[in-house]
């Protein structure tokens, strides 16, 4: 397993509060900043642990009314989860298919030069306004020269890609040796598999689609085998360790509160139950 470098800790910031979220500070030490060698999220909760997943759980399902919040959230969670790897501060950080810009720029909230590379003009003006120097840009095809990277992260991507392997293949590349690669996706089995037509994806996606449309009055915004691809667990674990330019640091569900590696090491159940896989890849040198 690959060596970890503790970062530096972070002060809580005005910006903070003004989302509206914990105290930062709580579970915290006593000067207030974040212990570096605990697996604390910025909003001050233990990673993996029941009151992180609670917290993350209720802005998911509020997602609809109050997006912001809920990405906002997410993205300090993820950004906290690399900072437990890598000191940030000055670090080039690519965000590859980064959507609106949240995991930006709270990558750059926390020292890293971060930038984003998003395909789709929509996605990128999500929020009414771009995210500073973004690059419309496809992630099979980055406009990077190699090893560039300290740090290539991807939320939510794998699973809308029709390749997964040249995505991974093209992280890797612009990821510098002994760089970082955080990859995470819902698989398709998972109970949010089908997304917005989920759970019932599992009597079929054709069907899971027309009852989104029913039900909804229009159409869902993914279709299975344009924008949602079926990407599994086992196989994507077997490729990740069968490849000789990444090591795995970690494998586990995003979101579970307990036995969160654990779940990705049963074959069969791990379809069902990781609900979204984390992976943390270290680039060989
Ligand atoms: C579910 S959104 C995830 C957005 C953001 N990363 C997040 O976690 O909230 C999926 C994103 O992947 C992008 N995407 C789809 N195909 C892509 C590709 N080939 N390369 C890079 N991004 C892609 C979509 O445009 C969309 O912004």
């Amino acid at each position: 397993m690959a060596e970890t470098t503790e970062r530096e800790p972070r002060a809580p910031s005005a910006d903070d509060a003004a989302h509206g979220f914990e105290d930062p500070s709580a579970g915290t030490t006593a000067h207030g900043f974040e212990d570096p060698s605990a697996g604390t999220t910025a909003h001050g909760f233990k990673d993996p642990s029941l009151r992180r997943s609670a917290a993350l759980f209720r802005a998911f399902m509020r997602e609809p009314s109050d997006p912001e919040r809920c990405y906002t959230l997410l993205a300090r969670d993820s950004v906290a989860q690399v900072a437990r790897h890598v000191d940030l501060a000055g670090k080039i950080v690519v965000d590859v298919g980064g959507g609106s810009g949240h995991f930006t720029e709270e990558f750059r909230r926390r020292g890293a030069q971060s930038y984003l590379f998003e395909p789709d003009p929509r996605e990128l003006n999500a929020r009414g306004r771009t995210t500073e120097d973004a690059v419309l840009a496809d992630g099979y095809l980055l406009p990077l020269a190699d090893g560039v990277a300290d740090v290539c992260f991807s939320s939510n991507v794998l699973e809308h890609v029709a390749d997964p392997q040249t995505f991974i293949s093209e992280m890797a590349r612009v990821t510098r040796p002994g760089g970082l690669i955080y990859l995470s996706f819902t698989n398709w089995l998972s109970p949010w598999g089908g997304h917005e037509t989920a759970p019932w994806h599992y009597l079929g996606a054709e069907r899971a689609r027309a009852r989104y449309e029913r039900r909804t009055g229009h159409a869902a915004k993914h279709t299975l085998g344009e924008n949602l691809f079926p990407v599994h667990i086992g196989s994507t674990l077997r490729h990740v360790r069968g490849r000789d330019d990444v090591q795995v640091v970690t494998a586990r569900s995003r979101y579970w509160p307990f036995l969160a590696s654990t779940i990705t090491r049963v074959p069969g159940l791990r379809e069902i139950a990781t609900w979204n896989l984390l992976l943390i890849l270290r680039r060989s040198p």
